[in-house]
């Protein structure tokens, strides 16, 4: 981040009216902004089945996104094995960091500075979505603090499930409510998959099977790379 003033940091700092004041000299101390060299587009997957429907669908948004842009870079995160327990240890944040489980590794990635934007799929379970996603949701409440990390970056999400309408929506729209807790900025996919990308596991795993489906992941990550470009232009 440049040393200009932002206007997340300028609108903390002095009260509403100075800032409606000075709105535009702030307005145009950010266009001056060098666009960043990269920008990293991290997909995670949120179902304990490693490499299986979601993870599939969520690399397919993710090869998507790295078209856009030759800026753009990926990373795949699978959850799938791998021991996250819920939060624990009451409210203060770096107890959690605390826990000695496979959540760490994973925070270096949220943490980098390149990051410009998230994808976060899961299977739909009973309508909503898996516990390992939620337990995923709640340790990066971590990156609430000190400052909102994830603040003005792009998430999409992506919901596989095996009925046709299993709860993808459902699913998604209980995804991105936890981010909003993030301040991240909301985004669904390019037309026809405006909620974010669901998909249909009706072939027995091999969801490349759910065409449409599998066209509103693509279309998932073209939009989150697409925004991810822009906000880092402001
Ligand atoms: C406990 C459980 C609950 C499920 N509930 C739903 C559901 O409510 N709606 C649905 O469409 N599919 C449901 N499914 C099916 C999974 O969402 C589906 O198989 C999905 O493709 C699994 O993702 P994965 O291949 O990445 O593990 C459920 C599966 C499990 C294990």
């Amino acid at each position: 981040m440049s040393n200009k003033l932002t206007r997340r940091m300028f609108l903390g700092t002095v009260g509403a009216t100075a800032a409606a004041a000075a709105t535009a000299n702030d307005v145009s101390a950010a266009s001056d902004k060098k666009p960043s060299e990269k920008i990293l587009i991290a997909g995670v997957s949120c179902s304990p089945r490693k490499g299986k429907t979601t993870a599939t669908a969520v690399k397919a948004a993710l090869d998507a996104a790295e078209q856009v842009d030759p800026r753009i870079e990926i990373e795949m995160i699978d959850l799938g094995g791998l021991e996250i327990a819920g939060w624990s240890g009451g409210a203060k944040p770096d107890k959690s960091q605390q826990i000695n489980d496979d959540f760490k590794p994973i925070l270096t990635t949220l943490r980098n500075p390149s990051l410009g934007g998230l994808i976060i799929g899961s299977p739909v379970y009973f309508r909503t979505m898996s516990a390992l996603c939620k337990v995923f949701l709640e340790r990066c409440a971590v990156l609430r603090k000190p400052e909102l990390l994830l603040a003005d970056k792009p998430v999409g999400a992506l919901a596989v499930g095996s009925f046709r309408n299993g709860g993808q929506e459902l699913a998604i729209e209980h995804i991105q409510t936890v981010m909003l807790c993030h301040e991240m900025m909301i985004v669904g996919g390019k037309p026809k998959a405006h909620q974010g990308a669901t998909l249909w596991n009706f072939a027995n795993d091999d969801i490349t099977k759910d065409e449409l489906g599998m066209d509103t992941a693509r279309k998932l990550g073209i939009r989150v790379a697409e925004a991810a470009i822009r906000l880092d232009e402001k």
